[in-house]
């Protein structure tokens, strides 16, 4: 079995709010899945279900988590919501570029990876701190 693209680690991961940290999960789980039948040489019709799963999984995900933020007392929600845009655009340009190449290439993976370590610990994580606030 090989070690896994990306693992869930409950210490430095979690947002402490168990629904987000099930939907990072849950991305996760589809990242790994993809990265899984790249490395086995997928035909390509397969790494495309996977990139459009990972794709819509990822907006949904962003709409719960700011429709999430909306109901708390949060000063960063419309910068969070910028970087959540940003991140979209730069996905789309990747799965353009790929359904465009049939290539899934090493820098769309690391973008992945990237996007979920920095955006999971570095930014998801300031909602976490709003939540803490808004209960005090
Ligand atoms: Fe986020
Ligand atoms: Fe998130």
């Amino acid at each position: 079995m090989p070690q896994s693209f990306f693992q869930w680690d409950p210490v430095r991961l979690t947002t402490h709010v168990d629904a987000m940290d099930r939907e990072h999960q849950k991305l996760i789980e589809i990242m790994n899945r993809l990265y899984e039948k790249h490395q086995a040489k997928a035909p390509v019709h397969e790494l495309k279900a996977l990139v459009n799963e990972l794709a819509s999984w990822t907006v949904t995900h962003f709409d719960h988590e700011e429709n999430y933020f909306d109901t708390l007392e949060y000063a960063q929600a419309n910068v969070h919501k910028k970087i959540h845009k940003d991140l979209l655009a730069r996905l789309g340009t990747f799965k353009a570029e790929f359904e465009k190449t049939g290539v899934l290439t090493d820098a769309f993976f690391q973008f992945l990876k990237t996007w979920l370590s920095a955006h999971i610990m570095g930014i998801d994580v300031k909602y976490s701190e709003a939540k803490k606030k808004s209960a005090a």
